[in-house]
């Protein structure tokens, strides 16, 4: 048996997209009666985790929802505090993840955000352009609902006959269209909500929901819910005895 706590013994089946609902900031600050924004910094650690247990693990896809359309509405301080934090978190973590071979991608509207933090985005992107080992999607001012009106608007725009429009075609307008379908929805904090992430890519997906609060969440907590992961079985309409038991 292998010691090496990140690796997953025995080997099982991996989701090729994982989405992650980084819940539970605040609530950890609170109780250790410090500023919210102590429990999103200290959140930046558990990302680093979850990235680097993807990328060990051998997982396609990662997609970290960050700020959701509807973050918007919390006070302006806090909301100020997490732009500087997206700020930072991008400025010191790109050249490593360009190394560990992560290409970084932004999902949503970015066009609201102020142009310097645009720019860095926008660096990191390209300089994370060539990596092969991970996608990884930052899902900021990120709103499920967005994502299909901005399709909408795209697909009217080019003048695409209705009949060409199937689900296929269809997906491949909402955003980083190359991760697919999720298979594994997690959600940290407690709550058993979606949140307006990803609606239509998570129609199959596996969702799992731990109380754990984000800043807790770590190599140990991912791997459970892999190992969790492994044991469902996928139907996709069909009957049990129609699909392959799970390992
Ligand atoms: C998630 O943690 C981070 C963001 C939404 C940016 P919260 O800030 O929602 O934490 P809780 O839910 O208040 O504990
Ligand atoms: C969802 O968390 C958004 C992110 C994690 C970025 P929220 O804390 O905003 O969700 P609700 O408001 O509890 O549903
Ligand atoms: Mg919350």
């Amino acid at each position: 048996m292998s010691e090496d706590p990140t690796q997953l013994n025995p080997p099982i089946n991996l989701p090729r997209h994982v989405a992650i609902v980084m819940d539970g900031n605040g609530r950890w600050a609170k109780a250790r009666n410090m500023p919210r924004l102590a429990g999103h910094r200290k959140g930046v650690n558990a990302v680093r985790a979850v990235v680097e247990c993807a990328g060990e693990t051998g997982i396609p896809n990662l997609s970290l929802f960050a700020f959701s359309s509807e973050n918007w509405n919390r006070p302006e301080a806090e909301v100020g505090g997490l732009m500087s934090l997206f700020m930072t978190a991008l400025t010191k973590e790109v050249d490593e993840l360009q190394k560990v071979g992560v290409r970084l991608r932004m999902a949503g509207e970015t066009s609201r955000f102020s142009p310097d933090l645009r720019r860095q985005m926008e660096i990191a992107e390209k300089q994370t352009a060539e990596g092969t080992r991970l996608n990884l999607n930052i899902c900021i001012n990120y709103g499920g609902r967005w994502d299909i009106v901005n399709a909408c608007r795209q697909i009217v725009s080019q003048g695409i006959a209705p009949d060409k429009i199937d689900e296929k075609l269809f997906s491949q307008y909402l955003q980083v269209p190359d991760s697919g379908d999720v298979d594994l929805m997690i959600r940290s904090g407690g709550e058993s909500r979606i949140s307006n992430f990803f609606l239509w890519q998570d129609a199959y997906a596996e969702l799992y929901f731990t109380p754990v609060l984000w800043p807790d969440f770590g190599k140990k907590d991912f791997l459970e819910a892999l190992q969790w992961y492994a044991h469902r079985q996928r139907r996709f309409g069909k009957t049990g005895d129609q699909v392959q038991q799970p390992n």
